[in-house]
Parts: structure tokens; C-alpha cells; sequence
């Protein structure tokens, strides 16, 4: 019975993204961390997250891609982030700046960005695409040229820590940020069928998303923050339903504890995303958006942003809660960052 309702906790902390504070242990000290502190963020999952770089595989990454995975510290110091006109998705695949952008300030100018030069450098390693692992028969890679978040980590791992650390960054004031699983989720549902079952699967993927974040950990880095599933039940074409999401979520949430608890030196950030945007879709007139049921049909055309209602968006592409068929818009990933940004400030304890 206590077991039970120390698991009913746990699983509430997360859904309403409230502090918990269980994990503090005067033995093994816990980093402090401290978003105003934090000097970069490293990021790592698909196409809600990758930035596009000008050594970058174009609409799919910051830099490299399978045929091409290693980098050398000048090529990623002489790399730039692109956000280039919105309209046509180069820069991001939200047809602006996305979510790590937003939080970092990094690249949500128009044209190039230094990561060096900005107050909280952004490292990303996203893939646009990306599933937790490349595997036939589970979670098939969507290009030949996909690098899976396993393969990110190993990247990262090879190329991008070691060229970090010749610059002297600060692993303890990095957070590492992952947003891995929507593709996971869709295409096993796609794959297996409506009566797969699907918790053991699910199972799979935290298996393997902690296999890696293990190796990110060995690395030395000790602040994490996990976003949970949007509600793509909601999407304009869903493949998913919101009791499969859900259960996504949970089992995701408990992997998320169990890492905490057996890494006490770290901070473990679980960001409920899922429940900021199913209250944004709840209450969209508030936040300003038109419509959070189809995305626009011009959304790709060079000249959206300036003539919307030559496709009839007459309201204009900020006012879709969608960008297309899958992707939430780049306002929306403004909207949510701002939570997001507050979150992490409530978080900032003195441990
Ligand atoms: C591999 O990527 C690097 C940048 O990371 C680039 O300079 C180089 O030209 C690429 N090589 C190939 C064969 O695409
Ligand atoms: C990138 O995506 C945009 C928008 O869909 C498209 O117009 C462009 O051709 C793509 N670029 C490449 C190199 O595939
Ligand atoms: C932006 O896009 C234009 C046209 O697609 C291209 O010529 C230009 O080089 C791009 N700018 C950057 C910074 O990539
Ligand atoms: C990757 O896939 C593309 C498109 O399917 C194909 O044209 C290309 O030859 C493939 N490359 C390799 C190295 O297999
Ligand atoms: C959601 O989808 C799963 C898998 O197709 C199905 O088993 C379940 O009954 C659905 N739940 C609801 C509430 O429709
Ligand atoms: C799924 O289960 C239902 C109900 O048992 C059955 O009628 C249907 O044929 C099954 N579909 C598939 C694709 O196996
Ligand atoms: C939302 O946008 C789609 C695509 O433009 C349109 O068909 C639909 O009527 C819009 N819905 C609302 C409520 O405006």
C-alpha cells in the first residue's frame, strides 16, 4: 500500500511538472544546478529539435549525417547555424525558430549564428527523422542517411565532447537536453498494427534511449532534461491515440526516475510538454491561435509568410497551432518555451 502511493506520487510529480524534492542525499552531492548559470545546451532527438547547420545535411542536420558521422573541432567551430526564410523550413522544420533556439537565444536571428557567440551556447546533434535506434524490424531508419539518437550519442561521444572540451566548456553548467520518441511511437503504431501490444515495446525504446544516456553520463555530464510526448493524438492525421500516448509517457517517466535514482550526482528535468500543449489546445483562443486542427496548406511555399491568403491562411501562419501534418509551428514551440524556460528557473535550487 505505501509502495502505491509513493508510485502515484511519482508518476503525479511528473504529469503536473512539480518539483520534487526526494532527491537530494547529503552523501553523494547533487550538482546545483542553476538555469540562469547554464552556459550551453546540447541537444539531441528529431525533427522538433535539430537545427540546421551550414555543415549540415540540409533539412535534416546542425552537422553530418550517417555517411559523413565524424567531425573535426575546426569544422564544428566554423560551423554556423542557418535560419534562413522561414517560409520554405530551412532552418528548422517548424518554418522558424524551434524550441532549443527559443530557450538558448541562440540562432533565432535570421542568417548565421556562432554557437560560441551566444550567452548559452546551443550544440545540436538532432536528426531530423531520428528514431532512438536504426533497426529493421522494430524501428527501421526513414533514410539511409539517418542518424539515429544512438548514433547522435555515439557522435557525440567520437567528435563533439572531445572538440568541447578543447574549448574548456563547462560540463557542470551544460544541460543536455533530449526530445527522442515521436517518430518511435508513430512508426511502431504504423508498423505493428492497431493490436500490437504495445507497453513491452515501449519498454524497447527507454531501454534504449537510457543505454545512451548512460554514455552521455560517462562523459561527465550531469544535468539532464527530458520532454516528454506532445499530444500527437491531436495531430491533423494522428496515428496515434491519447491512451497509447499516455502510456508512452509513463513508462518514459519511470525510466526518467530510475535514471535519477541511480545517478545521484545528477539533476534529472522531466518537462511535461504534453500537458502545457494539451492546455494550450484546450484554451488555443488565449494564445492567440486560429486554428489547432489542420495546419496551413501553403505552409512550404516561399512566399506564405508575406501572402497567406493565397493559400488560405488568411490569419497567417502564426495562428495554426500545426505547421503540417506533424510538426507543432514555431510559435507554438515559442509558447511552450516560455513555460519551459519558467520551469527551469522554478527548478534552479540551491541543493
Ligand atoms: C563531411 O562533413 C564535413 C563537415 O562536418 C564536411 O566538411 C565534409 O565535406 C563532408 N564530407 C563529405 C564527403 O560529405
Ligand atoms: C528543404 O525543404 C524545403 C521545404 O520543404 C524544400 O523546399 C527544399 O528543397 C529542401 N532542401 C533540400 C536540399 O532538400
Ligand atoms: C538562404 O536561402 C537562399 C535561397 O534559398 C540561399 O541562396 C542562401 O544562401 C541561404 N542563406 C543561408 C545563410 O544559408
Ligand atoms: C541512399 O538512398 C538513396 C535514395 O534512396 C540512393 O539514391 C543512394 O544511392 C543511397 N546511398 C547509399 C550509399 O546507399
Ligand atoms: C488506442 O489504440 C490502441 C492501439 O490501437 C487500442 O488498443 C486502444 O483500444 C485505443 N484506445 C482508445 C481509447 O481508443
Ligand atoms: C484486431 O482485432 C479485432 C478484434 O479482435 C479483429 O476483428 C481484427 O481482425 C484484428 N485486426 C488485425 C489486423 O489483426
Ligand atoms: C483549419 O485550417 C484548415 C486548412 O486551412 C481548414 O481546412 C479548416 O477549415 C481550418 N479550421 C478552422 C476551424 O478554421
Amino acid at each position: 500500500m505505501k509502495l502505491d502511493v509513493a508510485l502515484c506520487f511519482s508518476l503525479a510529480a511528473h504529469t503536473l511538472a512539480t518539483p520534487t524534492s526526494t532527491n537530494y542525499s547529503p552523501t553523494n552531492k547533487r550538482t546545483s544546478f542553476d538555469w540562469h548559470k547554464t552556459s550551453s545546451v546540447i541537444a539531441f532527438g528529431d525533427s522538433y529539435t535539430f537545427v540546421q547547420g551550414a555543415l549540415g545535411r540540409p533539412n535534416y542536420t546542425f552537422i553530418g549525417d550517417a555517411f559523413n558521422l565524424s567531425f573535426t573541432p575546426s569544422q564544428l567551430f566554423s560551423n554556423r547555424i542557418v535560419l534562413n526564410q522561414t517560409s520554405t523550413a530551412q532552418g528548422t522544420a517548424e518554418g522558424g525558430p524551434n524550441w532549443v533556439e527559443f530557450l538558448t537565444k541562440c540562432g533565432v536571428k535570421k542568417g548565421l549564428t556562432d554557437p560560441q557567440t551566444c550567452k548559452v551556447q546551443l550544440w545540436d546533434f538532432a536528426y531530423a527523422g531520428a528514431n532512438t535506434v536504426s533497426k529493421v524490424g522494430f524501428t527501421p531508419a526513414h533514410w539511409n542517411h539517418t542518424v539515429s539518437f544512438e548514433k547522435q550519442v555515439q557522435q557525440f561521444a567520437q567528435s563533439g565532447n572531445p572538440a568541447l572540451e578543447g574549448i574548456g566548456l563547462k560540463k557542470k553548467d551544460s544541460l543536455v537536453a533530449i526530445w527522442i520518441g515521436i517518430n518511435d511511437i508513430n512508426d511502431l503504431a504504423k508498423l505493428r498494427g492497431k493490436n500490437a501490444t504495445f507497453a513491452p515495446l515501449y519498454e524497447t525504446v527507454q531501454g534504449y534511449v537510457f543505454e545512451s544516456v548512460e554514455k552521455i553520463y560517462e562523459l561527465g555530464y550531469r544535468n539532464f532534461l527530458f520532454m516528454n510526448l506532445p499530444p500527437l493524438d491531436r495531430g491533423p492525421s494522428p496515428s496515434v491515440n491519447a491512451s497509447l500516448v499516455k502510456q508512452f509517457n509513463a513508462i518514459q517517466a519511470s525510466h526518467v526516475d530510475a535514471f535519477q535514482s541511480k545517478h545521484r550526482d545528477t539533476t534529472v528535468l522531466e518537462f511535461d510538454v504534453n500537458t502545457v500543449l494539451n492546455r494550450v489546445l484546450d484554451n488555443y483562443k488565449d494564445y492567440g491561435f486560429k486554428n489547432v486542427t489542420n495546419f496551413c496548406p501553403g505552409y512550404n511555399k516561399p512566399d506564405i509568410r508575406n501572402n497567406p491568403s493565397k493559400y488560405g491562411c488568411g490569419e497567417g501562419l502564426d495562428t495554426y497551432f500545426w505547421y503540417d501534418s506533424g510538426h507543432l509551428g514555431s510559435r507554438t514551440h515559442e509558447v511552450f518555451t516560455k513555460e519551459l524556460r519558467k520551469w527551469l528557473v522554478k527548478k534552479s535550487g540551491r541543493w
